[in-house]
């Protein structure tokens, strides 16, 4: 199946579902004409088309007339999560109902869910993205495609669906859950790919060690892991155990989906945005002020081409920092840290899931399934790793792994927490977003 497409220069050719899209390596200049031409229609798009936009705008002094240049999007003003759920259920929304095709929702922890939707022209953009994730991921048009992230209202399942289909793949939609049948299904169908967070991925390894099944001569060759933060040490775990490429791939419902960013297998140096579609920004989480490229700090996106629910400037939590360009010209973002929200403060000291998560896989006795419990001890938040020992292990290695991980937290991150190194098996294994995070303090 070939396509014709438009060059940027005009002329047409013809193009394989398999080949990078002209604009992935246009040059700066021509990404931020197009940048700010799309910027200047979805402020305007958003504006005249949803309420909560025009008061936000009109309250901040702002019209979409004054958008000359990219920065000046700095003076709009932030969207929220809360503006969405203020909003519930189709608030936000900036066409008749008629004209959206689908609504996804995130189920959220508290409180009502966040809903988002998208017309045809949404999807078949979303479809592109997801698609052009996988292709740097190096999935081909002739590749079957497990997919394991849940199909239903959460975007993973469909959003990784609609792009594997419109590379032409043979997709295999398994959904999550259900271990046993995914082994099944991988042994008997065959796929090259996988596409699963890398917490379930991990669930899947030690089913299939555990069923006898050497997980490094599946057929697969790819994981395009996401949804979910995970590090550079479990790269080399999954990679190892299973003798795979493993790439990074991000996205957020209110953005799109999965298929904002991906990390090019060629490199594995941070997820390329797609920023022909999104326009990135890192500011500071408490001053929102935009920071310069190369700093660490919360990153925000502004829909380029949304139709359905335009998003001007929505804060994700999640930290990050722009980098330059490598294997396409786009700016890359930097591994996500962890979210705002799963930051924990210990007497003074910021630390994420992550950071346990890359010293927990830095000791050869302990496996990557991991918890950390927060607790009140009168005044004192404390923190109890607990953590399982890998399997044939003795009590005296899992005392002295005890004792690394508590001296190597204290060294590298400069707090002291408890360890409890528990049997195997005895973290609950995640089936889709693992839980990182215990919190057991009183509320309030
Ligand atoms: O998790 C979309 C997605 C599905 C992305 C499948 C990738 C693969 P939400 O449920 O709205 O959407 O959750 C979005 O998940 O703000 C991040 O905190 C986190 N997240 C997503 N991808 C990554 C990643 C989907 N690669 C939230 N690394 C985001 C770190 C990620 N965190």
């Amino acid at each position: 199946m070939t396509e014709i497409v438009d060059r940027p220069a005009g002329q047409r050719v013809q193009r394989s579902p398999d080949d990078v899209e002209p604009i992935e390596t246009a040059s700066r200049d021509e990404i931020s004409a197009l940048q700010l031409r799309r910027l200047k229609w979805s402020l305007q798009h958003a504006y005249d088309n949803v309420t909560h936009y025009r008061q936000a705008f009109d309250a901040a002094g702002v019209h979409p007339s004054d958008l000359k240049d990219l920065t000046d999007l700095a003076l709009f003003p932030f969207t929220t999560k809360s503006d969405l759920r203020d909003n519930y259920p189709f608030g936000m929304f900036a066409v008749p109902q008629s004209d959206v095709v689908r609504v996804h929702a995130s189920s959220g922890t508290t409180g009502r869910p966040t809903v988002v939707g998208y017309t045809a022209a949404d999807i078949e953009t979303w479809a592109n993205l997801v698609a052009r994730c996988l292709r740097a991921a190096g999935v081909r048009s002739t590749d079957k495609v497990h997919i394991a992230y849940g199909y239903g209202l959460f975007t993973g399942g469909l959003g990784a669906h609609y792009g594997a289909e419109r590379i032409g793949c043979t997709v295999i939609p398994v959904s999550g859950g259900m271990t046993e049948r995914q082994l099944q299904l991988i042994a008997d169908f065959e796929p090259d790919a996988i596409m699963v967070t890398p917490s379930y991925m991990l669930t899947l390894l030690d089913a299939m060690e555990r069923a006898g099944m050497d997980p490094r001569t599946t057929s697969l060759r790819t994981g395009v892991f996401g949804a979910e933060p995970w590090t550079e040490q479990m790269r080399d775990e999954l990679e190892g155990k299973l003798g795979i490429d493993a790439v990074d791939i991000y996205g957020l419902s209110e953005v799109i989906g999965p298929g904002v960013a991906q990390e090019c297998v060629e490199s594995k140096d941070g997820l390329h945005i797609w920023e022909d579609h999104f326009y990135p920004e890192i500011i500071d989480p408490e001053s929102g002020q935009v920071l310069p490229d190369g700093s660490e700090g919360e990153l925000v996106f502004t829909s380029l081409t949304k139709q359905a629910l335009p998003m001007i400037r929505y804060r994700t939590r999640d930290l990050s920092a722009l980098l330059p360009g490598t294997a396409r010209s786009m700016r890359r973002m930097r591994r996500v840290t962890g979210r705002c929200d799963d930051m924990m403060i210990l007497r003074g000291v910021n630390l994420f899931p992550t950071q346990i998560e890359e010293l927990v896989l830095g000791i050869d006795t302990l496996a990557p399934h991991f918890q950390c419990v927060l607790d009140r001890d009168g005044r004192l938040d404390t923190l109890t790793v607990r953590v399982e020992g890998r399997s044939g292990v003795t009590p005296d290695q899992c005392s002295e792994a005890a004792e690394t991980l508590a001296d190597r937290v204290k060294d590298r991150i400069g707090v002291r927490v408890a360890v409890d190194v528990v049997e195997p098996f005895a973290v609950d294994r995640s089936e889709g977003k693992a839980k990182r995070l215990i919190d057991n303090r009183p509320k309030g």
